[in-house]
């Protein structure tokens, strides 16, 4: 048996850990879902890390020392020194200083500095994430191997090996488009059989459409990495404006040229690989492009014209550069099959431009595509290239990848939360009428989600047909009022809604509606320039969540229901049963279907 976990090292953002058993991923969860803070951002994956080791020896018999390989999703030997040294302090800071945890197991003071010098300035970080692998393994009273042996992995190879060992593809162009690697942020890749070419990487000084993005929406007063998500659904309530033409100076396109696109100061491309010189150039855009530090507007309240076409502007050159990578890239590969990762992976508008223009024939979306998925994609690389292990390839189609709670413990927190409930079991026909009803479900069961969307296991849901529930679940949520809702459809019926679809689980991929006709049918979760970002579902992939669209459609004719994620504001997924009976209480939720149990706050 060979064994691999992955883990996001150093220490930045949505980190997460992940188990690759025998070529068979069989755990991954993000460390936000048990601090509570959405991204984990300066948050290391001890969590994570010890939910793993659980899971690999309370279901696998897999204990710590039969461990074969940590992968981590960077490589510090490609940083520039600068940013090893930070990387050091950074870690030193967190864990010894936040965290209390010993770092080096030197016993006096004197060889303690020596040592912990000598890995500064070598910027020998693994040695921390060494160190912090056996902490949690003692943590949890379990023997830690002899040799933790720590394997880092390219950032962006790990986000395309994330994209291309799920997609189900032998060959395939892949595209890792993303904030920033060590240094660059879109690679090209040409993979076959698991051989993967780097056919284009561009440098994050000229190429980071993440940072394009989040730098522009950052101005619009999104924090930082909520930024793009909120961008993307305003972008449609603006149109073209003087934004747009401010931030085309910066972007050149050619699809044609020796790059697809490139982003430009004064009319140059800047090589650089430091982060200030990063932080200034998309700095500058950003505030030429707004004219000014920041745009005044409060996106609680009325919708504003300027910051729509802000969103606009960058959603629409986002669209145009992605674009033309992917032509760029078919062009360049021959391949007629697409898998993507990298934060920019999420934005399901521009995949939905790629899927429109059929530049490939197939394209598949690793559902993690931001960094929580690039620990899985850096233990599939180590198992193939470093153990010599073959994947089991396949094509993803769920994401249910996290702990599990049994039904007795589901039980105890339902009994102990003095709520009225009934174990209805699976036949949750009964969650359908209720939905039916307008009442406003919180759904949990099984393994959580892994990745940014809820998709049928920590899930609210409500009737789309009724379109005041637009405002009303973004309410209950703590959204801004005009972001869109997303759909969650049997996949038989998917022609019946959107104009060419294709079977598509993670709600990454956009689809227009078919007509008006059915966008008035369900129009909670039909957005303003009538498009979608569905989840399709097979009974295969999730049984109760199947029946339960089902039982809706049997009522009210319609097989969609409206599914956004069970959250409280401000808050990540729901994770254990007690954070989904704390949020039912807390929020404004009618009734919630867990494990079988339906409970009801009247
Ligand atoms: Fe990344």
């Amino acid at each position: 048996m060979t064994v691999v976990i992955g883990f996001n090292w150093p220490i930045e953002h949505d980190h997460a850990a992940a188990a690759v058993v025998d070529g068979k991923l069989v755990f991954a969860s993000e460390e936000e879902r048990y601090t509570r803070h959405k991204h984990s951002i300066r948050e290391p994956p001890i969590n994570a890390l010890r939910q793993t080791f659980l899971y690999l020896k309370n279901r696998l018999g897999i204990k710590p020392k039969d461990v074969d390989a940590f992968a981590v999703n960077w490589d510090p030997k490609l940083f520039p020194w600068k940013r090893r040294f930070h990387a050091a302090l950074h870690s030193l800071y967190i864990l010894r200083g936040v965290y209390d945890i010993p770092l080096l197991n030197e016993s006096d003071y004197y060889s303690y500095y020596v040592t912990l010098l000598t890995h500064i300035l070598s910027g020998d970080y693994l040695a921390f994430a060494r160190t912090l692998v056996r902490h949690v393994i003692l943590s949890l009273g379990e023997e830690a191997p002899s040799n933790i042996r720590v394997i880092p992995v390219r950032h962006h190879l790990a986000h395309a090996a994330s994209a291309y060992y799920f997609s189900g593809f032998s060959s395939a162009a892949v595209l890792s488009v993303d904030g920033s690697g060590e240094y660059e942020s879109t690679v090209i890749w040409k993979v076959r059989d698991g051989s993967f070419e780097p056919i284009l990487s561009m440098y994050t000084s000229y190429g980071s459409l993440g940072f394009l993005y989040e730098w522009t929406t950052h101005r619009l007063g999104f924090a930082g990495l909520e930024g793009p998500g909120k961008g993307m659904g305003l972008a449609p309530y603006g149109e073209r404006s003087k934004y747009y033409d401010k931030l085309r100076e910066f972007v050149k396109v050619d699809p044609e040229g020796d790059e697809p696109y490139a982003i430009l100061v004064n009319g140059k491309k800047v090589k650089a690989k430091g982060w200030a010189e990063w932080d200034s150039i998309y700095t500058y855009i950003a505030e030429n492009v707004i004219g000014g530090r920041s745009l005044n507007w409060n996106p609680r309240g009325e919708l504003s014209k300027d910051a729509a076409n802000v969103a606009w502007a960058v959603q629409r050159v986002t669209e145009e550069a992605v674009l033309a990578t992917a032509k760029w890239a078919r062009d360049h590969t021959g391949e007629d099959k697409v898998a993507l990762a990298g934060g920019v992976a999420l934005n399901a508008k521009a995949n939905m431009e790629i899927h429109y223009a059929r530049i490939f024939n197939e394209m598949f979306i690793f559902p993690a595509a931001n960094d929580a998925g690039t620990p899985i994609g850096a233990a599939a690389y180590v198992y193939e290239h470093v153990l010599g292990g073959k994947m089991r390839h396949g094509r993803l189609t769920d994401v249910y990848l996290g702990p599990e709670y049994s039904d007795d413990e589901v039980k105890k927190v339902v009994q102990r939360s003095k709520f009225k409930a009934e174990y209805v079991g699976d036949d949750v026909g009964v969650v359908a009428d209720l939905v039916a009803k307008g009442e406003v479900v919180a759904w949990y069961q099984g393994r959580a989600e892994l990745g940014p969307r809820a998709l049928g296991n920590r899930s609210i849901v409500a009737d789309p047909t009724r379109p005041e529930y637009w405002r009303v679940v973004n309410d209950i949520k703590g959204r801004e009022w005009w972001r869109p809702l997303a759909p969650s459809l049997l996949d038989e019926d998917k022609e019946v809604y959107f104009r060419d679809p294709v079977s598509h689980e993670f709600m990454i991929l956009m689809f227009r509606y078919k007509d008006e006709e059915a966008c008035r049918r369900v129009p909670v979760t039909c957005h303003v320039d009538m498009t979608a970002r569905p989840q399709t579902v097979t009974r295969g992939q999730n049984r109760t969540w199947y029946d339960l669209i089902k039982a809706f459609k049997e009522i009210k004719g319609e097989g969609l229901i409206m599914n956004t994620s069970f959250n409280l504001a401000g808050e990540p997924l729901v994770e254990t049963p007690q954070d989904a009976i704390r949020s039912f209480f807390v929020g404004g939720f009618d009734a919630m279907y867990m494990q079988g149990w339906l409970i009801r706050k009247r």
